[in-house]
């Protein structure tokens, strides 16, 4: 069966084709390309918002393209967390029945200032007591805030730590809870586990130190925000379900007696819209096993390097009219990025059609999250202004063919 799917265009052109395939057969691309699934963005969407028992906060950071935010409001989410003005804005101009969250610890004044005048953003992160008084004197004391004072959480088995840069202990965070609530103000906890997170027994642990926290800060909590960290599936990794993170996170708040009007959030990024796009780059040429692409560590591609990621790809030849999908008799390459930067090179090995040549497509899946959102004009490759995109409705997606099961 073939899904419709959208992919993105030059500065920035789209368009619409049956799949990957189609695209490549219509426009033989110079310039890497997007290819957008509508539909496996509004289903992932669903699926978080109707498992999770809680307010979803979209993570806009993770890729703030129009078309991702539209189809992921489709599937039904209402809420986004936002770490900057312009993210505040993008969500402001697109819709009117959603809210804005910033969960950023460290802020301008000035867009804290625009953030609740322009924008009635009520609720702020912080973690330190010197940007609590921040958010406090630029919103003129308002005491209709809710304040939500980040937790550091130990390092678990995320992919991604996110602990080193941001984060309050257990005492300087009960501390800052206090301080908040004695200004007039709602108070909540957040913590992130770190990004792709593989053990949903990390939640737990960290709503363990959230229960310590609050032991210490004897104040009425209005927000327990687990945050993002949900994890997907790549070549080699295939994470627990959602519901088993639900599960450990049920089992970490059943510990902490909070009352029945806290709500529970989540900022998930990855979870939400990795899925809902593949990316379509061309081989340059080929040495050995080396295959030197048109996007790299400084495009779309940055995961592969520092993450390690082995993200889900098939190659796509061009052969006269027609586009041949090669998932077979494969071999293990290596890949260079456009830059002259030597440190624009994904190791792999990635597994590919063992006689890829130059003029060949490759289609990387599981691209829409922390890829066009990253690209940089280094070099003149990759520009961030001008990038092409095509929805494709109709998808066999990468790494998904065989016996192989990834979503
Ligand atoms: C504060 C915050 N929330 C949510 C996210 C989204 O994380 P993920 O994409 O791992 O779900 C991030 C990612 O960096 C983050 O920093």
């Amino acid at each position: 069966m073939s899904l419709p799917f959208t992919a993105p265009l030059a500065a920035h052109e789209h368009a619409a084709y049956a799949d990957a395939a189609a695209m490549v057969a219509a426009l033989r691309p110079e310039q890497p390309v997007y290819c957008i699934r509508p539909h496996v963005l509004r289903e992932a969407a669903r699926h978080f918002v109707e498992t999770f028992p809680g307010k979803v906060l979209y993570a806009v950071k993770c890729n703030a393209e129009p078309a991702f935010l539209d189809a992921l409001h489709d599937g039904g989410i209402r809420h986004f967390d936002t770490a900057s003005l312009p993210e505040i804005s993008v969500v402001a101009e697109r819709f009117a029945d959603t809210a804005s969250y910033f969960m950023h610890p460290v802020k301008q004044r000035g867009g804290i200032r625009a953030a609740y005048r322009q924008h009635g953003v009520r609720h702020f992160v912080v973690d330190h007591a010197d940007e609590l008084a921040k958010v406090l004197a630029e919103t003129g004391g308002a005491t209709d805030l809710v304040i939500v004072v980040r937790l550091a959480t130990a390092r678990g088995a995320a992919v991604y730590d996110l602990g080193g840069k941001f984060g309050a202990s257990p005492v300087q965070a009960a501390a800052l809870l206090r301080q908040a609530h004695g200004a007039g103000c709602e108070v909540g906890l957040s913590f992130h586990v770190g990004s792709q997170c593989l053990t949903p027994g990390s939640y737990t642990a960290a709503l363990r130190l959230a229960a310590h926290t609050l032991d210490l800060a004897e104040v009425p909590l209005s927000v327990i925000d687990v945050g993002g960290g949900f994890p997907v599936a790549y070549v080699g990794l295939h994470p627990p379900p959602l519901e088993d993170y639900v599960a450990a996170i049920e089992a970490g708040l059943a510990g902490m007696g909070l009352p029945a009007e806290c709500e529970l959030w989540c900022e998930p990024g990855r979870a939400l819209v990795a899925a809902g796009a593949s990316l379509v780059v061309r081989v340059e040429l080929r040495r050995a096993n080396f295959l030197y692409i048109n996007d790299g560590v400084y495009g779309s591609l940055s995961d592969l390097k520092y993450a390690g990621l082995r993200f889900p790809m098939r190659v796509l030849r061009p052969v006269g009219d027609r586009v041949e999908v090669l998932e077979e008799d494969l071999g293990e390459f290596g890949l260079f990025g456009p830059t002259c930067d030597a440190a624009d090179m994904m190791e792999g090995p990635y597994r590919l059609a063992a006689d890829v040549r130059e003029g060949d497509y490759i289609e990387i899946g599981q691209a829409g999250a922390y890829t066009l959102e990253l690209r940089t004009d280094f070099n003149g490759f990759c520009p961030t202004a001008s990038w092409r995109s095509a929805t494709v409705p109709s998808c066999r997606r990468p790494g998904w063919s065989r016996s192989r099961s990834h979503s």
